[in-house]
Parts: C-alpha cells; sequence; structure tokens
C-alpha cells in the first residue's frame, strides 16, 4: 500500500476518496478537508474568535488541535458532567491536550457551578440522561460563548454523526429537525453561531488523526448513552459504507446541496431557534418562559442528593 502522494508506506486506506496516505499525507488531507468545509459553509473567518468545544473524544480535540495548526484563535470550553469515571478520564484528557499545546481552557462544572449533575438530573426527570445532557451543554455553550465574546462555537460533530442524525430524521421525516440538520446555524436573537468543521471527515479518519499526532483521547462511549438509537443508524449506514464507498458522503453532502432548503422555515420555538423571547429571571439568558429550561431544570434536580452513574445505567 503507497501513499498517493509521495509513493512512501501508506497508514491508512480511504476507500470513498480511492487513496492511501502515509502519516504526513494523511494529515495534509485531513487540514484540506477542513479547510474546505469551513470556506464552502462560510463558517468563519480568519480574525473571528473560536470557543471550540471539548468532550475529551477523538472529535473534539482533532479539531481544536487543526485550527490551532490553522492558525485559528481556538480557546476549548469543557463541561465537567459528572458521570463518574467517564467524565473524570475525559476532563484529564482535555486538560492535557490544552496544557501540551499551551491552548486557553474554560471549564465549567456541572455540580460545582449549578448545584447537580447529569446521572441526579436523568434519575429526577425520569427522562433519557441525553436530554437533561443536551439541555445543559447548549445552554453552557451558548452562555459561554456569548459572555466571552466569541464569534463562533465549533463542535465535533463528524459525518458520520451527521449522517446517523439526517438518517434517524428521514426515517420519521422530522421536518423541523431537518431544516436545522446544516453545519452552521446562524447567531441569531442571542445565541451564537455554530460550527461543524469536520463533516467532511469520519469518525474512522478523526481516530487515525489523533493515532498520528499522538492525541490521548477518551476511547470509551458515555455509560449513560448505551443503547441510543444513533448507533444503529452508524452501524447501518456503516453497512451500505462497505458495499458503496462514498454512499454516507453522498448521502449527507446531497441532503444540504439539494433538498436542505426545502425545510427551511420548518423549525418550531424550542431553545434552540426561538421565537419572541423575553429572558430568564434567573440567568438573563432568552427564553420563552420566565425561567429557562437549564435553570428549572437546576433548580428541580439541584435540591436531591447525587445519584452515582453506577445506578442509572441500566434503567433506561
Ligand atoms: P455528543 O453530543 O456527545 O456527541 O458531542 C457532540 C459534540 O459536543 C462534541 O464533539 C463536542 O464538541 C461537544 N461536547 C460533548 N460533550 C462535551 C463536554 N462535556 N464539554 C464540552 N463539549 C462537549
Ligand atoms: Fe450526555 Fe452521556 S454525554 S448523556
Ligand atoms: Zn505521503
Ligand atoms: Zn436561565
Amino acid at each position: 500500500m503507497k501513499c498517493r502522494v509521495c509513493r512512501g508506506p501508506a497508514v491508512i486506506d480511504l476507500r470513498r476518496h480511492n487513496a492511501n496516505f502515509c502519516p504526513e499525507h494523511f494529515l495534509d488531507f485531513t487540514r484540506k478537508q477542513v479547510e474546505k468545509a469551513i470556506d464552502e459553509f462560510d463558517m468563519f473567518g480568519p480574525d473571528d474568535r473560536l470557543l471550540v468545544a471539548v468532550s475529551g473524544g477523538k472529535d473534539s480535540l482533532a479539531i481544536w488541535d487543526l485550527l490551532l495548526d490553522l492558525g485559528y484563535a481556538a480557546d476549548g470550553l469543557y463541561i465537567g458532567l459528572g458521570i463518574g469515571d467517564y467524565s473524570d478520564d475525559s476532563g484529564r484528557h482535555t486538560r492535557a491536550f490544552a496544557e501540551s499545546r499551551q491552548a486557553t481552557l474554560i471549564e465549567i462544572d456541572l455540580r460545582d457551578e449549578h448545584g447537580f449533575d447529569i446521572p441526579t438530573a436523568a434519575t429526577v426527570t425520569r427522562r433519557v440522561p441525553c436530554s437533561s445532557c443536551g439541555l445543559s451543554k447548549r445552554h453552557l455553550f451558548d452562555r459561554a460563548a456569548v459572555e466571552g465574546g466569541y464569534d463562533a462555537v465549533v463542535t465535533g460533530h463528524n459525518l458520520d454523526d451527521e449522517a446517523a442524525v439526517l438518517y434517524g430524521n428521514v426515517l420519521t421525516w422530522q421536518a423541523d429537525y431537518l431544516g436545522r440538520q446544516r453545519p452552521v446555524l446562524p447567531e441569531a436573537n442571542g445565541f451564537p453561531r455554530k460550527v461543524k468543521p469536520l463533516v467532511r471527515l469520519t469518525e474512522r479518519e478523526m481516530a487515525a488523526y489523533c493515532v498520528i499526532r499522538g492525541i490521548e483521547y477518551q476511547i470509551d462511549e458515555c455509560p449513560m448513552a448505551l443503547g441510543n438509537k444513533h448507533i444503529a443508524y452508524k452501524e447501518a449506514l456503516n453497512l451500505i459504507e462497505e458495499q458503496s464507498p462514498g454512499s454516507k458522503f453522498t448521502f449527507y453532502h446531497g441532503f444540504l446541496a439539494r433538498a436542505a432548503e426545502r425545510f427551511d422555515g420548518a423549525s418550531g420555538d424550542d431553545d434552540s431557534t426561538p421565537v419572541g423571547l423575553g429572558t430568564c429571571e434567573r440567568c438573563g439568558r432568552p427564553s420563552s418562559n420566565d425561567v429557562c429550561a437549564f435553570c428549572a431544570l437546576s433548580e428541580r434536580v439541584s435540591g436531591h442528593d447525587p445519584v452515582p452513574v453506577e445506578l442509572v445505567r441500566n434503567k433506561r
């Protein structure tokens, strides 16, 4: 197996590009894919200040690394969700990376700063953990970006993530979600711009990127997200990809190019695209109620005794 560029020994084959790469040219390839996505979707400019939401997993550490290498002013934001060892290890990887790159990392600990954690929230609300987790992350990303004067929030969603979400939304024809599947959500109503520069790269490519760059990351899946239906959608898409390389890319990017605009305006008034907003009387963030969903959650859960993650894991 030879590198497409230098004919030296290749370490990865990318069937959808019909190419093999050596480590150096694979890193070049990933940088070019990120630059292409930034450019194609007009994500941000060279002078924008970026806040990268970093989970300690491969994707968000890789995009932080890539953006720093491309010369962007990119700070990290890590949210401690209180999910036992999983969160402790994730935080450790994130801090180690920030230190190795001498990059600025903002940390917010849910329990220290807001009096609750995700296992306890899941138990008290009796909803799937991902629901209070997603709500908390969105709120804290938005708030940190606006308060810190950042131009955009960057997340590590990759092609597999976006194709799996699209697949799920198409299976059930969720028109409102389909209207929000773009890799850029513009700034609006006090909500910051949100961008996903890894939409041209797969999970496998990001894992290879971290290995080649020597970035240590959280390998485990979140123990509370086990059985998440997106995992089944990813497996289904991987089977199709195996038979016909490139179909994942065509599915997602074909949707963006040819179908996404048909769903414009289909979004409802959930907390990510609010209309007719006032402000939350607790935190001052935009909200359609007196108290925003995050502050309401925090009020409801913070008086409860902490529930360890082991007691929640298998209760779904
Ligand atoms: P997930 O929702 O876990 O698939 O994560 C999607 C993206 O959200 C990641 O790629 C990160 O950019 C961001 N993210 C997830 N968890 C955290 C966290 N604990 N702190 C900061 N950002 C996070
Ligand atoms: Fe959100 Fe696991 S990371 S529930
Ligand atoms: Zn090469
Ligand atoms: Zn609030």
